[in-house]
């Protein structure tokens, strides 16, 4: 089975986006999300899909798995593009199908994806890139939990990165030590 791992970035208040976008630009964060990323599945919710510019989806290089209820858009996703699944069961068991010779696949949004991957203890790893900066939002990463999550390494160990748009950031990269509480036995 490849590692399931979760990838955001976020504020210290844990804004991850806002009005259907991510309320910053730092371009070191969008090379290390690549970096990440490239070659191995990637799972998101139908909202984040809608958030990227329709000439970089599906994201080149690696099998794109959107998440929907609404079987309507099930057609227009595979034109587009992507795999659909209904559940964010189905869309691991579906990547997990084509990983080729990636060890992981990633989660990569958005808030309630993120939040139910947590909940329900669906991930192993978790990719968060702090960035700086104190703004409002409307979607939100949720809390690692201290006793659950252990972090386990940083770029750089201590301190900021500073961005070339002066934004400050750092890579920090959590590890699951024990089930969620609400995980499946
Ligand atoms: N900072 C970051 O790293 C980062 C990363 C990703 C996204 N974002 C931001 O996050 C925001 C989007 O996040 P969001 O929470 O609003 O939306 P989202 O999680 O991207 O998508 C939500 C949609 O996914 C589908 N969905 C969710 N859970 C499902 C389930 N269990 N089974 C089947 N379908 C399911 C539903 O689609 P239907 O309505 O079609 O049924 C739902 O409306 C944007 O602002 C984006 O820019 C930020």
């Amino acid at each position: 089975m490849p590692t399931v791992g979760m990838i955001w970035a976020q504020t210290p208040g844990r804004v991850i986006g806002r009005d259907g976008a991510m309320p910053w630009h730092v371009p070191e964060d969008l090379a290390y999300f690549k970096t990440v990323t490239q070659g191995a599945p990637v799972i998101m919710g139908r909202k984040t899909w809608e958030s990227l510019p329709e000439r970089f989806r599906p994201l080149p290089g690696r099998v794109n798995v959107v998440v929907t209820r609404d079987t309507s858009k099930t057609l227009p996703l595979a034109e587009g593009g992507a795999l659909t699944a209904s559940s964010l069961e189905d869309a691991l068991s579906l990547a997990g199908e084509h990983t080729y010779d990636s060890p992981a696949v990633w989660i990569m949004g958005g808030g309630a994806i993120y939040s139910e991957a947590v909940e329900k203890g669906l991930a192993e790893i978790a990719a968060v890139t702090q960035i700086d900066l104190d703004v409002d939002g409307d979607t939100f990463a949720p809390q690692l939990d201290p006793q659950e999550w252990t972090l386990v390494s940083a770029m750089p160990e201590q301190g900021w990165e500073t961005s070339q748009s002066g934004t400050r950031y750092r890579f920090e990269t959590y590890r699951r030590m024990r089930p969620a509480p609400h995980a499946p036995a």
